[in-house]
């Protein structure tokens, strides 16, 4: 099944920066692998970008040591350290070319970036920070800041700790590498050693599942404590969501843009996308009316941010065309194609787009 590309009328907002230059800034995820072919489509209809993975810990410091099978649920066995030296001091071991790309094509067109992402539980050479000191980590990350705050100082935002939220009910916080070794108050220690290396930056608390009542009063506590310290500026709101949207779960991002929009923070929705697949169901085929599903879905999240505007800074899909989505490949299984984007493979505009910028 394909989906039917769309012109955009003649009357109206062309592109979906011009519809929303009045709202908030829009923005794409890209990668360097493909950010060339999409650039003609990201400078027409988006205000920033957000790198994908390239400037993740394991994307600018690509260690090659024998990692351990991560099964989920068990420790991850450690290899023993041939040489602990890199691993100390991250600056030993770079790759910014992919970073840069981006960076640079995003400063040269007038572009803005948001950092993505300082500390995460899925991006770090595991195994072998399990084997570091509490002070050798600390020391490694302070470390790793300070070579992204001065390589890319234009950034005005950093998703500090992503998805540092514990999903399981009755839990908290998420039982990670960091928290292990820099202790139950690691989030605020961590959020305050990225003021000291970003004292420009919007310090952004990213998560996903954010607009599911059990999982918003945990990120809403988290927020909370992060405030007392005085370092948290704005909420990331992952907004991976499903074309199978019902009314209840629109309802409850409502609830949460309002509960999170009272807290004072700036909101960011960081990596919006629109999954056509069902969860848990990824090879089932999908129903005949799945584009007006996906538009539908796009059209009213987007109305209920235009509702937010004043606490809506900016609105980034996490992607451009549906050619190049972690969506298609997620799982990795015989899933059907998907088309969580607002443009198609071929980078022509989608229902859903005209949806999202008429108005
Ligand atoms: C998470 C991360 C993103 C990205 C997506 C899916 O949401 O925050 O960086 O990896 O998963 O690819």
């Amino acid at each position: 099944m394909g989906q039917t590309n769309r012109t955009i009328p003649a009357n109206g907002p062309k592109t979906l920066k011009e519809a929303y230059q009045d709202f908030f800034t829009v923005g794409a995820a890209v990668s360097a692998h493909w950010i060339d072919e999409a650039a003609p489509t990201l400078l027409a209809h988006f205000d920033t970008v957000t790198c994908e993975n390239e400037m993740k810990y394991n994307g600018i410091h690509p260690h090659s040591f024998d990692r351990p099978v991560f099964t989920p649920g068990k420790k991850p066995e450690l290899p023993p350290f041939a040489n602990k030296e890199p691993f100390l001091h991250p600056s030993l071991v770079t790759n910014f070319a992919p970073a840069d790309k981006i960076y640079r094509f995003a400063i040269e067109n007038g572009l803005g970036v948001r950092g993505h992402t300082l500390v995460w539980h899925g991006s770090y050479p595991m195994g072998a920070f399990e084997q570091l000191t509490p002070e050798e980590l600390r020391e490694n990350l302070e470390e790793h800041f300070r070579l992204l705050a001065e390589r890319y100082p234009a950034c005005f935002s950093w998703d500090v700790v992503n998805e540092a939220i514990d999903d399981r009910p009755g839990g908290y916080l998420r039982d990670t590498v960091f928290r292990q070794k820099l202790g139950e108050n690691y989030l605020p220690e961590l959020y305050a050693m990225a003021r000291r290396h970003f004292p420009k930056q919007e310090l952004v608390c990213n998560d996903y599942n954010e607009f599911l009542p059990e999982k918003r009063e945990k990120i809403l506590r988290l927020l909370h404590t992060l405030k007392e310290y005085g370092v948290v500026d704005t909420i990331g709101c992952q907004c991976h969501i499903n074309a199978h949207q019902s009314a209840k779960e629109l309802e409850d991002a409502r609830r949460s843009l309002d509960l999170y929009a009272k807290t004072g923070l700036k909101i960011h929705i960081t990596e919006m996308d629109v999954n056509c697949l069902e969860w848990g169901n990824p090879t089932a085929p999908l129903p005949a009316d799945i584009e007006e599903k996906c538009a539908s879905v796009y059209d009213s999240m987007f109305r209920l941010f235009r509702e937010y505007r004043e606490a809506i800074e900016n609105v980034t899909l996490w992607g451009v065309s549906d050619k190049y989505s972690w969506l298609q490949s997620f799982h990795n299984d015989a899933r059907q194609p998907n088309f969580p984007l607002l443009f198609d493979k071929n980078y022509q505009p989608k229902e859903a787009l005209l949806r999202v910028i008429q108005f």
